[in-house]
């Protein structure tokens, strides 16, 4: 190369040149083709409805091969959006929406008419799937709230089921992050079906006293980690659901709500298959529950090998509790003959103040007992300045290292 002539060297220079920025275009092609719901018609003016905007949005980007697609939901917007579902497959190996604005759910239940009122937002069989950005998706659940059954058990026309915020179903190996969740009218975020999937960051909240609205549930699903995220809900900061195995819970704050709860499990008689539950570093304020499993008389199968570790809790009214005997159905509610078996549980470094005089709660099922349960380093005060706390335990087998109230296991 050093032989040649200067100009040849220059032709060479600009060929390479050349080259590179066909590549680069092509790279910025595979990369990066991007699509804006306001491209698609969306007018992100609050009261339009947008949904076709974003569906037809959705269908570009997922039908798009090249590498991982983007769809944005810009700044500074707010998208009305009525029920609709993102379904899958999609054609590249990763897809990324990317919420920078807020979505709006329509305010009023008559907008769902026969369609299926469990649904706004869904995501249905899309793999690879990233969610993420700084906006919010608001439920506008109040008008919900107002007619739910569960409040208003003597109004004609009530509403006993309501929309879930973001329905997840068959999801495998993605992720949701940085988003805003508020007043769903249910449940905020459900993941079904859904294996190797992260939420991370996500803040959530509604206010205390609306109903059903969990934080995140999670069924049927695996390999999951829930870390660094806010809750104040309420009902359950997070609960785990039937056939639910390796969830990784970690840095979470929850509060106010119903706490961290598995399950409740088995309600249908079902084989209950849940393990490798993990729950660490948490910060619980005001709940009705700690760290809680609760099972249903009827159902089978098991629940074992769950970590509850690194707990404050600051005026939690249940803050270990094992219900085996759970039963929100009155007609539902008598001994019967089996049980789910709940096995090597431990709850571990886990200090704070109860709200209740029962910091512990370990009841278990005359017919299938808890065994291996393990508590290790759990100091409860009762929050009341002069009570003192007590633990109770019925069949539950196992083992307690510094626990305070105690003992308590057989
Ligand atoms: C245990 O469960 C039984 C059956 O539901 C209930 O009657 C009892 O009060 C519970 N005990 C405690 C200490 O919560």
């Amino acid at each position: 190369m050093y032989f040649f002539s200067s100009s040849c060297t220059m032709n060479s220079f600009a060929v390479i040149l050349i080259i590179g920025l066909v590549s680069s275009r092509i790279a910025s092609q595979v990369v990066g083709s991007s699509f804006n719901v306001l491209d698609y018609g969306a007018t992100g003016d609050g009261s339009t409805d947008d949904s076709q905007a974003f569906l037809n949005a959705w269908k570009d980007a997922c039908s798009s091969a090249a590498g991982s697609p983007l769809l944005i939901i810009p700044q500074n917007l707010k998208f009305l959006v009525h029920p609709i579902t993102f379904s899958g497959p999609c054609n590249s190996e990763k897809i990324n929406f990317a919420i920078m604005g807020t979505i709006l759910a329509p305010a009023s239940p008559s907008i769902w008419g026969d369609g299926d009122p469990s649904q706004w937002l869904a995501f249905q069989d899309v793999t690879g799937l990233n969610i993420y950005g700084s906006g919010t998706i608001d439920g506008q659940g109040k008008v919900w709230w107002d007619q739910s059954c569960r409040d208003h058990p003597g109004l004609e026309g009530c509403k006993g089921l309501a929309p879930t915020a973001l329905k997840l179903i068959s999801c495998n190996e993605g992720s949701l992050s940085n988003i805003m969740f508020s007043n769903s009218p249910q449940s905020h975020v459900l993941i079904y079906g859904c294996n190797d999937f992260r939420v991370d960051s996500v803040a959530i909240q509604s206010p205390e006293d609306s109903p059903n609205t969990d934080g995140i549930h999670i069924q049927s699903s695996h390999q999951l980690s829930i870390t660094n995220s806010k809750i104040s809900t309420g009902d359950d900061c997070v609960s785990i659901g039937d056939y639910t195995s390796n969830v990784e819970i970690n840095f979470l704050s929850c509060g106010p709500g119903h706490g961290i709860s598995i399950g409740s499990l088995g309600k249908s008689g079902n084989e209950v298959q849940v393990e490798n539950i993990h729950v660490s570093n948490a910060f619980l304020y005001g709940t009705t529950n700690g760290a809680r499993i609760k099972t249903w008389q009827a159902g089978k199968g098991y629940v074992r090998n769950v970590i509850f570790e690194n707990l404050i809790l600051h005026t939690v009214n249940n803050p270990i509790i094992i219900d085996q005997h759970y039963c929100d159905d009155p007609g539902a509610c008598q001994e019967t003959g089996s049980g789910v078996q709940i096995s090597d549980v431990t709850f571990r470094n886990i200090y704070g103040t109860s709200g209740t005089d029962v910091t512990v709660n370990l009841n278990c099922s005359k017919v299938v007992p808890c065994k291996d349960i393990h508590l290790q380093f759990v100091q409860l005060a009762a929050a009341q300045p002069g009570n003192l706390a007590t633990a109770s335990c019925n069949n539950a087998y196992g083992q307690e290292f510094i626990v305070v109230p105690g003992p308590c296991l057989i």
